[in-house]
């Protein structure tokens, strides 16, 4: 078989993915009109040609507003709906789907009805494709403690339907420390613990991530290279690592896929992952991940073979699953 069959063969989870960042031009259009929102685009390709980003916060600015097209239950059902199709298509049998509920609730739009919407869309996947997921809170950290707190308690009669807590938007100036009590809270809530750090942010944001929030995975995670004595932690700790090469490239982490260092952190002993962060903004799933570093740093199929069994091992499934997977 060819390297494209055998990757979109290789049975796979998906471990950072914006439900939102999933939101594609054609669905941003569709939705608009289905709600009489007015969306600043032209057209679809003029969606597209926006999407050219020097930085996170520029991607950032154009993901909120894209979302504002978001507005029913059965709009957060379409979305995952889409998200799953895809995922299904390149092999992928699990996903740990993160939520931005903050980025809705500024705009009106309650919290049941994004999760209500999201579950709805996780139950039709399963039944269709046989994909099973979970959910993660993420908080905005460009927003404040209190803001967190409050989505916290919001998210109360959910708790049984969402796997954990992460931590995204404008990394710099936003350190995990300012998150270290929220995190503690849903951990006695019984949630696992997830945070953006590395990506844009320095290596002390991912110390910070580990000493102060005790995730149990980091996302992205990249910036952790530059400190020896962090490497060494992440490795002894068998963390998880969920590495977005496409993502790294349009946002510019990485100047060229060629010099991504997703098998520097195999052969350092970090246990990284391969996923697709906001795949209708960094043009790809997490198939199209994959063979982008497959070409690009010339993986085998073993050391592919290496980053799809991390993503079992890594996940929140419970042992028996994840040994069925391997
Ligand atoms: N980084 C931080 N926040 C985000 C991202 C990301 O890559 N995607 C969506 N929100
Ligand atoms: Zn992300």
């Amino acid at each position: 078989t060819d390297l494209d069959t055998f990757i979109t063969g290789l049975p796979k989870a998906e471990l950072h993915l914006h439900i939102e960042g999933s939101l594609e031009p054609e669905l941003m259009f569709a939705l608009a009109k289905r709600n009489a929102v007015t969306i600043p685009y032209a057209s679809v390709e003029d969606v597209r040609a926006a999407y050219a980003f020097g930085n996170l916060q520029d991607f950032l600015d154009i993901y909120y507003a894209g979302a504002d097209v978001l507005r029913t239950a059965r709009d957060f059902h379409d979305l995952a709906a889409a998200y799953f199709d895809r995922a299904a298509a390149d092999g992928v049998v699990h996903a740990e789907i993160m939520f931005d509920p903050q980025t809705h609730a500024a705009r009106g739009v309650a919290f049941a009805t994004v999760i209500e919407g999201l579950l709805s869309g996780m139950a039709a996947a399963e039944a269709k494709h046989g994909i099973t997921s979970s959910l993660i809170m993420s908080f905005l950290r460009h927003l404040s403690e209190d803001d967190a707190f409050a989505t916290l308690a919001e998210a109360e009669p959910w708790l049984e339907r969402i796997a954990a807590v992460g931590l995204d938007s404008s990394e710099v100036g936003h350190p995990p420390e300012k998150f270290a009590r929220v995190f503690a809270a849903a951990a006695a809530k019984g949630l696992k613990l997830v945070a953006h750090a590395g990506e844009e942010g320095p290596p002390a944001y991912v110390w910070e991530a580990l000493d102060l929030l005790y995730v149990d995975r980091i996302d992205h995670g990249n910036r952790a290279l530059e400190d020896d004595a962090l490497v060494a932690r992440l490795a002894a700790d068998g963390m998880t690592l969920t590495v977005c090469p496409l993502s790294n490239l349009k946002l510019c982490v990485v100047p060229e896929i060629a010099a991504h260092p997703i098998d520097r952190m195999l052969a350092l002993g970090l246990k990284a992952t391969v996923n697709s962060d906001d795949p209708a903004y960094f043009g790809g799933y997490v198939g199209d991940n994959y063979r982008a570093i497959a070409g690009g740093r010339g993986l085998d199929r073993a050391a592919l073979a290496t980053l799809a069994r991390n993503s079992f091992t890594g996940s929140f499934l419970p042992a028996e699953a994840v040994a069925a997977h391997l």
